[in-house]
This record gives C-alpha cells, sequence and structure tokens, in this order.
C-alpha cells in the first residue's frame, strides 16, 4: 500500500525524532535565544532561533520538530504546517486537535495570499436559543460542556483543502509522524501534566468510566510521564489512508455520532457530510510601510486589527516608548473603541452583511477614534452599554512556518477552551470542541471571554461563530516577506499580535524580544485593562489609574509563534518558551 511504503521509508527518520522528541521534552531545557551585539544598540539583544532555510514555530517542540523534518523532506511552507498541525493533535491535546477548527493564511513567495476558513459551524439542529431555559435565562454551562457545546468539526476538512490547492508531498508522508507520535507515544512536558491534572475532574464528568489511560491518572501526572493515544494513532491512520473520508464517513464517522448520541448533542451524519472549508479573500491593509495580511470574517480579529493599525499611525508611539503609560493609555482607548464594534457589526458573513468597507474606511475610524482623550480615559459605558464578566480560558494554538522559498503559512486552530467540550470520542481518541460557545448565546450576556454580541452573531443552523483568531504576515515595502505572527488568547489574541508587530516595527525589538515582551489588553468590556500579573511596576500601574483605568491581571497574555525575516535574507523564530512549551527550529 503506498502510504505503508512512504511511512516504511520514513521510519528511519521519524523514529529518530521520536527519540529526539523525548530527550526535547524531558532533559534539555528550553533552548536559550542567542545574546548578540546588534549595529543600533549597545546592549546585547536577546535573538531567537536564526537560520537560513526554513523555520516552524509551535506550540509544542515534537510538533515543530516534525514540521521541520517535512521542510527537510522537500515539503514547502504548506506541507510542514499540515505535519505539524497533526503532530499538535497528538502531542498538546488541549488545543491541538482533529475534533475543532481553525484559520490559515498563507503567503506564497510569489506575493499571492490565500485565507483559509475551516470554522466550526452550527450543527443543523441548532437554534437561536438553545442555551437559554424556559424563562430565558441563557445557560452558559451547556455551551462550554458537554455534548451539546460541539460545534461541527472542521480541521480534517481543513488540512485536506489545503493539501489539495498548496501541498507538495503526498498526503500520507505528511500524516505519518502524527500517527507515529500517537502509536508510540512521548514525554509529557511540565506544562502538559499539569494541565492534564489540572482538568482532570472535568474530563472525567464528561466521559464514560472507560476513560482512556492517556488522560487520567489517579497519582496524578508528572514531566517525563509516556503516554500513548492508541485510539487517536487508529483514527490519524485512517484519515492518513481516507483523507476527508476517514474522518467524517465510516468508522471515525460513525464513534463521532455515537458520542454525541451518549450525551443527547445534535450532530448529526448530514453536518459531517455537508462541511465544507471555504477559501476567502484575505484582507489585506498597511501599517506605515509593510502590508498586512490577515483573516476576515467569521474572524473579527483582521478587521480589528487593521482597525487598530490604521488609528496608531496618528500616533507616535516609538516615540513615547515601549509599555510607558502614554503608550498603553492610547492603544488601550483604541482597543476598547474596536471591541466595541466587534460585539455589533460582526459575525459570519454568510448570514450577515458584515459592514468591512465601513469599518475600515480611514474616515470612519478617525470619527471612531476622535474623542480619545490623551489624559482621562473614557468609560466603556459612555461608547455602549453591556454587562461584564471576567476573562477565564484561553486555549487555542498557533503555528508559523516559512520555507526555504520564502512561502509562508500562518494557521491558528482551536478546540475553544482547555480540551474542547472535555468529551472525547470514545474509540476515536480525540476531544470534541466546545465552539457553540462562541456565539452570542444571548444578547449582552458575555461568553467565557467576556465578549458581549448580539444579532451578527446570533446561532442559527450552520452558521459560523465568531472568532478572534488573528493568523497575520506582513510583507514589506519591497514586497518580500517580513513577518508571520499568530498566538491563542480568545478575544487577547488580536491585541497579543498588535503588539507583536508594534514591538518589532515601532520599538525595534528581535522577534523573540517581542514575544517575550509583557503583554496588556482591553476590550472594551469588561471595562479593565489587563495586565500580566507581576509585570508592570508599581509606578506604572499609578500612572494608568491616573487615567481612569482600572487595572486587573491575567496570569499571562499571549503564546506567540513566529517568524522574522532578517534584513540579511535569514529567519529568526520568536516562540513563547518561558509562557509555553513553544519552540521554534531552523535549518
Ligand atoms: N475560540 C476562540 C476564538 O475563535 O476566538
Amino acid at each position: 500500500m503506498k502510504h505503508t511504503n512512504l511511512f516504511a521509508n520514513h521510519s528511519v527518520t521519524f523514529a529518530t525524532l521520536l527519540l529526539l522528541g523525548s530527550w526535547l521534552v524531558t532533559c534539555q531545557p528550553a533552548p536559550r535565544s542567542v545574546a548578540m551585539q546588534t549595529t543600533n544598540s549597545a546592549t546585547p539583544r536577546k535573538v531567537g532561533i536564526v537560520a537560513s532555510q526554513g523555520m516552524v514555530s509551535s506550540a509544542h517542540p515534537l510538533a515543530t520538530a516534525v514540521g521541520v523534518e517535512i521542510l527537510k523532506q522537500g515539503g514547502n511552507a504548506t506541507d510542514a504546517a499540515i505535519a505539524t498541525f497533526f503532530a499538535l493533535a497528538v502531542v498538546y491535546p488541549r488545543a491541538g486537535n482533529i475534533g475543532g477548527g481553525g484559520f490559515a493564511v498563507c503567503r506564497q513567495a510569489n506575493g499571492e495570499s490565500t485565507a483559509l476558513d475551516f470554522r466550526e459551524k452550527a450543527p443543523q439542529k441548532a437554534s437561536r436559543d438553545m442555551y437559554l431555559d424556559d424563562k430565558g435565562n441563557a445557560q452558559n454551562h451547556l455551551s462550554l460542556a458537554g455534548h451539546l457545546a460541539v460545534g461541527v468539526p472542521a480541521s480534517v476538512e481543513g488540512m485536506v483543502a489545503l493539501h489539495k490547492k498548496q501541498g507538495k508531498l503526498a498526503w500520507a508522508t505528511l500524516l505519518a509522524p502524527a500517527v507515529e507520535l500517537a502509536a508510540k507515544g512521548f514525554a509529557l512536558t511540565q506544562h502538559e501534566a499539569k494541565y492534564l491534572n489540572q482538568y482532570s475532574e472535568e474530563i472525567i464528568a464528561n466521559n464514560p468510566k472507560s476513560i482512556p489511560q492517556h488522560l487520567v491518572k489517579a497519582e496524578g501526572w508528572k514531566e517525563g510521564d509516556w503516554v500513548v493515544h492508541k485510539d487517536l494513532a487508529k483514527t490519524l491512520r485512517l484519515i492518513q489512508e481516507k483523507g476527508r473520508a476517514g474522518f467524517y464517513e465510516g468508522e471515525t464517522a460513525a464513534l463521532i455520532l455515537k458520542e454525541i448520541q451518549r450525551g443527547k448533542g445534535i450532530l448529526s451524519q448530514q453536518d459531517l457530510d455537508n462541511y465544507q472549508a471555504i477559501w476567502r479573500t484575505p484582507l489585506i491593509g498597511n501599517y506605515k510601510k509593510y502590508k498586512v495580511i490577515t483573516m476576515p470574517p467569521p474572524s473579527s480579529g483582521g478587521i480589528i486589527l487593521l482597525q487598530l493599525f490604521r488609528a496608531t499611525e496618528n500616533y507616535p508611539l516609538r516615540k513615547w516608548g515601549h509599555n510607558t503609560a502614554k503608550t498603553m493609555h492610547v492603544m488601550v482607548e483604541m482597543e476598547r473603541r474596536v471591541y466595541a464594534d466587534r460585539s455589533v457589526y460582526m459575525g459570519d458573513p454568510d448570514f450577515y452583511k458584515v459592514p468591512q468597507t465601513m469599518l475600515l474606511n480611514k474616515n470612519y475610524i478617525k470619527s471612531r477614534m476622535a474623542n480619545i482623550n490623551l489624559t482621562q480615559k473614557t468609560p466603556s459605558q459612555q461608547i455602549r452599554e453591556g454587562k461584564v464578566e471576567q476573562i477565564e480560558s484561553f486555549e487555542t494554538t498557533h503555528l508559523s512556518v516559512v520555507d526555504k522559498d520564502r512561502n509562508a503559512v500562518a494557521i491558528t486552530t482551536t478546540l475553544n477552551g482547555n480540551y474542547g467540550c472535555k468529551v472525547m470520542v470514545e474509540g476515536a481518541g480525540f476531544f470534541l470542541n466546545n465552539e457553540m460557545d462562541d456565539f452570542s448565546i444571548k444578547v449582552g450576556v458575555p461568553n467565557q471571554f467576556g465578549l458581549v454580541g448580539g444579532e451578527a452573531n446570533a446561532i442559527a443552523p450552520n452558521k459560523r461563530m465568531l472568532s478572534s483568531m488573528t493568523p497575520t504576515i506582513l510583507a514589506d515595502e519591497n514586497n518580500k516577506l517580513f513577518m508571520v505572527v499568530g498566538t491563542p488568547g480568545g478575544s487577547t489574541i488580536i491585541t497579543s499580535v498588535y503588539q507583536t508587530i508594534l514591538n518589532v516595527i515601532e520599538h525595534q525589538m528581535t522577534m523573540q524580544e517581542a514575544v517575550d515582551a509583557k503583554k496588556f489588553h482591553h476590550q472594551w468590556l469588561p471595562d479593565e485593562v489587563i495586565l500580566e500579573e507581576k509585570s508592570f511596576s508599581e509606578q506604572l500601574q499609578k500612572q494608568l489609574a491616573a487615567y481612569g483605568h482600572t487595572i486587573s491581571y491575567a496570569p499571562t497574555l499571549g503564546r506567540m509563534d513566529c517568524v522574522l525575516v532578517l534584513p540579511n535574507g535569514t529567519l529568526e523564530g520568536g516562540a513563547d518558551y518561558t509562557r509555553g512549551d513553544n519552540r521554534a527550529i531552523g535549518y
């Protein structure tokens, strides 16, 4: 059989990779960035991994290593991204997935760009008020956990579509490393052990007693524990052999539907049959001399990012300095205004006419920002009313790839919450998403990210829920690739992408410094500036309070995976190995 041969051909390489991977995870400390003297700075700079040929940056060292191996075998950026994607579904199951969905933004070496929407959809049997009780009260727990929270899984269809249009190597080759990781196992990182322990109660509550051994361990998981995903290996092999049909039809589809019926969910075979990824026209705007290529609706990320960049051009942020109170104040004021737009004007463009041209119109943005007071905050209630709630969960994941020809792929993918709806498809070994919570389940009722919404993002059968995922690629004034950026973080994705790009362009940071830099966030409601805790001085916080800002804290913000093309044409990978296990590897 063709795929078996390919698998055999590569088995030595991937076996080596597995060994390397377990060593990477268990024995090796996070890579130390290179401290380099740069021409325009007297102090040594922290530079990420630098390589001349290709670079992969993702949330897990094993997945990154898989992508680099594919590049070395002659795969292009799309091939490496697909292989990394499936590897993340094994080694990073709380966000990497085959049961969720996402977006890809790609830029070919010739400057052509594409955007793939493989966002989940509401099932055919979904209805606008499905999460309201008979008194009309929102039942958020139902959109967050369990079988009713599941949107139509979209990731496999997305990867198939990506491969069909842009892939070079055989599909089976791209799946082989993920199959092998699942079948032979890998060592848990400290972070992943911690998260499995933290979520074990919820996982047990939402799954049958026969819960697979690799999910719960009575004495708790620890770093270095070896896990084998037997059922997932079988499912991945079916996808490897049959492509789309290996997931949406036959044994896997039957297991999904059996699982959904066990929990009285509404997903049907018709939903699986009908799901299609959509190639959309990427949003392209400018920030100064850079071209910004990003994701259109049903992501809100691209519109908000371009609105922010348009507004930012009016302020001398470089002169004001990085993370000074003055810079942060004006960024927060811009953020609160564009997130207010999000709640009203953004949703699935196939169901709701998103006024994209108006939202990105220079005069509109100018008028929206006209009442920014440089010495005092504008309370969000004066911009628009709504209820407030604390942001809770941030799980999504991003990968950035650049190949030797300078093709680039940015993919952000998600199950929504950690381990999605916490339900694993029995016998198939993967978690299902809880993406239905990204809809506005009732006007004015915040979702898990504290985001509120209305008609534009109301539930309807077959509609895609609004997202904040913002995979983004920048080109320079010579139309050469400049940067590939993205992160998890729910509603905070957009502001982390925004800050990371500004950190490089305005504050002249290296890619690694831009990733490491402390982040902040404002999303209109709740009306508070969220700071990474223990990261901003008392003095700065007092200065922000003097502008009228209410401050709250998040343990971390952003977990970026990025690639920057350096002036000499080499690549700098920036991966967040302090906030997560993220790793950039180049060759
Ligand atoms: N599930 C998070 C997002 O799509 O924004």
